[in-house]
């Protein structure tokens, strides 16, 4: 190979790999090689971009742990985590509720509560009951559904973030009920923004003048056998950052509002006096397993 020039680099080091065993894994290298040449011949990457590019993503690594990924907020932020979201939704069925970002909060191993579950707890904040019902394509009840739920504090933090906040608040796992629904006591969640301190927005997000805001949302992941797993945001119309999430999760479909319903069973599960409380209500839309 001595004689590789500009013309044939590209077409050299991509068949270089052309050995592994694993086609899909080929496929992925090769693709992004082609695709990075491809990218450096387009801007003209110089020496001294290439090094300040690995030294960018150098500190992205030193920045991370096992409790903190600032690749994952890398790729929230420009984009890449929504677009493979996308990629793993079925564009065809708008039938289905569209995945969103699972971001670096979610943690196993959340506790299992009965259904309506109350997590509100000594939680500061308003008062709102979260009402679901899970279904199929067709609109089928899936009483067989599982509900993992996350949201944060009404200081903006999740509890692995705030030593304030009692262990497992304000997440929890449910079964459905026999109609496939599941309701939830809590407090409305507050925007918050990503996470500051690191290399991402110091020297990415921030001086391109964007907001580190992500509007107040529920994180829910949905199973059901026989479906696709759903790991999906609901999120609130009357948020000023709806419009401006700095990690491209927001999708019409998944736009709630809060409503004042009169249902005196609904708000003793919140623990508010008087007959009239807040209440969100959504169907989640799952598609059937490949
Ligand atoms: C979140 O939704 O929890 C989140 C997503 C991306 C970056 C930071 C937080
Ligand atoms: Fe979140």
């Amino acid at each position: 190979m001595r004689n590789v020039d500009l013309n044939t680099i590209t077409a050299a080091a991509v068949s270089s790999f052309a050995g592994l065993p694993d086609a899909r894994q080929r496929l992925l290298v090769q693709g992004l090689l082609q695709a990075l040449h491809g990218y450096a011949k387009q801007v003209q990457l110089t020496h001294a971009e290439w090094r300040a590019g690995l030294a960018f993503l150098h500190r992205v690594g030193d920045i991370s742990s096992d409790t903190r990924s600032e690749f994952s907020l890398l790729s929230d932020v420009s984009g890449f985590s929504s677009l493979i979201d996308m990629l793993a939704s079925d564009p065809a069925d708008a039938a289905v509720t569209p995945g969103s970002n699972l971001g670096p909060f979610h943690a196993g191993g959340s506790p299992w509560l009965d259904n309506p579950a109350q997590l509100i707890g000594d939680n500061a904040g308003r008062r709102v009951l979260l009402r679901g019902r899970v279904v199929d394509q067709d609109g089928r009840p899936l009483p067989q559904a599982r509900l993992d739920f996350w949201q944060n504090a009404a200081d903006g933090l999740y509890w692995q973030q705030d030593p304030q906040q009692p262990a497992n608040n304000l997440r929890c796992q449910l079964h459905m009920d026999n109609d496939g629904a599941f309701a939830i006591a809590t407090i409305r969640p507050v925007p918050y923004q990503i996470p500051l301190d690191g290399p991402v927005w110091h020297e990415l997000v921030q001086p391109a003048g964007l907001s580190g805001w992500r509007p107040a949302h529920f994180h829910l992941i949905v199973s059901a056998p026989g479906h696709r797993t759903l790991v999906t945001e609901l999120f609130d119309v009357e948020d000023p950052y709806l419009d401006r999430d700095a990690v491209f999760g927001v999708r019409e479909a998944l736009v709630g509002r809060y409503v004042t319903v009169n249902d005196p069973a609904a708000c003793t599960l919140l623990g508010v006096s008087g007959p009239e409380c807040l209440a969100m209500e959504v169907v989640l839309r799952l598609s059937a397993a490949d």
